[in-house]
């Protein structure tokens, strides 16, 4: 699996945190930055990470901002992302069977290092159920194609 994976200023060390957590699991992927707290607007990283998913160079994403909302807004205005915002364990793994998210989003400043960890691996590793879910994706990307 490859993963693209990018914060702005409010989400850098959330990040950081994120990539050892890759690196951990042998997960091969690309930072799309930023690096530092010097302030940058959200939609600089979501969309060329959301893009870089979309047209198939990376498997999955991972965007963190402050909040986690803001670049998952930018995210999901890229034809074939479903970015989805999370904050607790059970809609890790909810949001991979049921929606096949591709993109995870998460907010430096709602959680702590050790939940977001624990997200991220249960999202990384859950699969989407399919079945009669996947009809219901299929909705989504018929309308981005209307
Ligand atoms: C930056 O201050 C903050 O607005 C941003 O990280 C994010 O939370 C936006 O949704």
């Amino acid at each position: 699996m490859k993963v693209a994976i990018g914060a702005d200023h409010g989400g850098f060390k959330l990040k950081a945190e994120i990539t050892d957590l890759l690196n951990e699991l042998g997960i091969d992927f690309t930072d799309f930055g930023t690096y530092s707290a010097d302030s940058i607007d959200y939609p600089d990283v979501a969309i060329p990470v959301a893009e870089a998913v979309a047209n198939g160079e990376f498997d999955r994403g991972i965007l963190i901002c402050g909040t986690g909302i803001g670049i998952g807004i930018a995210a999901n205005k890229v034809k074939g992302i479903r970015a989805a915002l999370v904050h607790d364990t059970f809609s890790a793994k909810a949001t991979r069977q049921h929606n096949d998210s591709n993109i995870l989003t998460m907010g430096e400043r709602v959680i702590g290092a050790g939940l977001a960890r624990e997200i991220a691996q249960i999202w990384l590793e859950t699969e989407f159920e399919g079945g009669r879910h996947e009809n219901r994706v299929c909705k989504i990307s018929d309308y981005e194609v209307r």
